[in-house]
This record gives C-alpha cells, sequence and structure tokens, in this order.
C-alpha cells in the first residue's frame, strides 16, 4: 500500500532479540498467524547488524542499508522487544540508532508503530516497552496506544517448540493488529508525514 500500487498492508515486523528461541521472536511468530485480511508481515532479523559507530553512518554497512529500505516500504511498523536491565536491550537500540541516521534521513519518521513484549519476570517487559515508547517520540513514530501486549512469565505462556499457547495474549495480538491497520490507515489520511523534524528549532538536532 505505501508505494509501488503495493495491495497488500505491509507490517515489518523486528525482535530486540538474537536468541534463536527467543519469546519474543515467537510473538511475532505469533503475529503472523494473526495478522488481519489484506495484510502481510514480514520479519526481519537484527542479526548482522554491527555496532553504530557515527563515523561510518553516511556509508551504513549493507545490513543496516536493508534494514532502513525495508523499514521505509512498510506500512507499519511492529516491534517485540524483550526488557534488560529495566529497559531496552543494547540489541534493539543499536538497531534504532543506525536507522535513525545520519541526520535527517531518519527512516522512522512518520511511521505506525505497535509495540509488544514478553519477558520472564511478572512485568513482562513493561518498562521496556515505555523505554522504547520515549523513543518513538523523537523519531516522531506514531504508536498504537491500546492494547498493550505485555506478555509475563514467558516460559509459561509458550510450547517447547515455541508457540504461544496463552489465549488471552493470542487475542490481544489479534486486537493490536486490527488496530495497528486502522491507526495507520487514520493517520494517513491526516498527513502522511505529520511533523518534518528537518524544520524543527531544537538546538543540536543536526549533530
Ligand atoms: C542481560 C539481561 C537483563 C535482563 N533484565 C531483565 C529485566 O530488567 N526485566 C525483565 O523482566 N527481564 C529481564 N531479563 C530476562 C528476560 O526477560 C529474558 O531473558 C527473556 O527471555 C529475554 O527475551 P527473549 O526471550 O526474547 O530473548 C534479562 C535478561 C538478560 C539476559
Amino acid at each position: 500500500m505505501n508505494s509501488g500500487g503495493k495491495s497488500r498492508f505491509n507490517i515489518l515486523g523486528f525482535a530486540g532479540s538474537l536468541r534463536a528461541n527467543s519469546y519474543n521472536k515467537h510473538l511475532l511468530n505469533a503475529a503472523a498467524e494473526l495478522i488481519p485480511e489484506g495484510s502481510e508481515l514480514e520479519i526481519f532479523d537484527l542479526e548482522g547488524i554491527p555496532l553504530y559507530n557515527q563515523d561510518k553512518e553516511r556509508e551504513p554497512p549493507p545490513r543496516v542499508v536493508e534494514f532502513k529500505s525495508k523499514i521505509r516500504s512498510a506500512d507499519a511498523l511492529l516491534i517485540a522487544t524483550p526488557e534488560y536491565n529495566y529497559s531496552v536491550p543494547g540489541v534493539l537500540k543499536n538497531a534504532i540508532d543506525w536507522a535513525s541516521r545520519p541526520y535527517p534521513d531518519n527512516s522512522f519518521d512518520g511511521k505506525p508503530v505497535a509495540l509488544m513484549s514478553a519477558s520472564t519476570s511478572m512485568l513482562g517487559g513493561a518498562r521496556a516497552q515505555y523505554h522504547l515508547r520515549q523513543t518513538c517520540v523523537f523519531l516522531n513514530m506514531h504508536p498504537v496506544n491500546k492494547p498493550e501486549v505485555i506478555v509475563t512469565f514467558a516460559p509459561q505462556k509458550f510450547s517447547a517448540d515455541g508457540r504461544l499457547t496463552d489465549a488471552t495474549a493470542r487475542k490481544l495480538i489479534a486486537e493490536l493488529l486490527v488496530n495497528l491497520v486502522d491507526w495507520s490507515k487514520r493517520i494517513s489520511t491526516v498527513h502522511p508525514q505529520m511533523v518534518d523534524i528537518t524544520s524543527g528549532s531544537v538546538a543540536g538536532l543536526s549533530d
């Protein structure tokens, strides 16, 4: 839908974990099963994105170029984040940092996004999600507010082969995806790029 006359609504999903058996990667797989009619989910693995180095941001590594291009051509994004030490894992933050640079070439600008998290603890990554929302503000992304998909005590919610078995979590993910598509369509009719940060007057933005 976003470009080239695509007829299906294209969502790009990525998880902030490189672990093969990551609960957050499994959340994305569950989302692929629960995707609304007329939409599709492409999952991008953050494996292969090196550590961000500002000296190299004008000639980024191929994996970063690919990531930015997929973000740009997606109609919306879906991010599944673990929580590391009460925040977003470095793997995810690092990938976001690359894809937001060099200023003002922020590939996230104006993108609708939905967030999910799974953790082994009783808070399910809620703190990481809220840090991620804060990052979305600066990147001028437009997160869906509800429902909040926070999968607590993850080992109890997935089968041994990684299928999300928790009925409530599955229902919430389905609802989140419907809301993401609806929200994306609503904001795209208002203004495709609601704020142009290149015209922002905040000192230091061009560093
Ligand atoms: C370095 C590290 C820090 C962690 N910190 C937290 C934390 O602050 N809160 C939490 O709920 N879980 C924390 N965990 C546990 C993760 O929720 C758990 O490892 C989870 O499975 C990671 O997500 P993944 O399965 O998608 O890789 C931490 C794990 C690691 C490895």
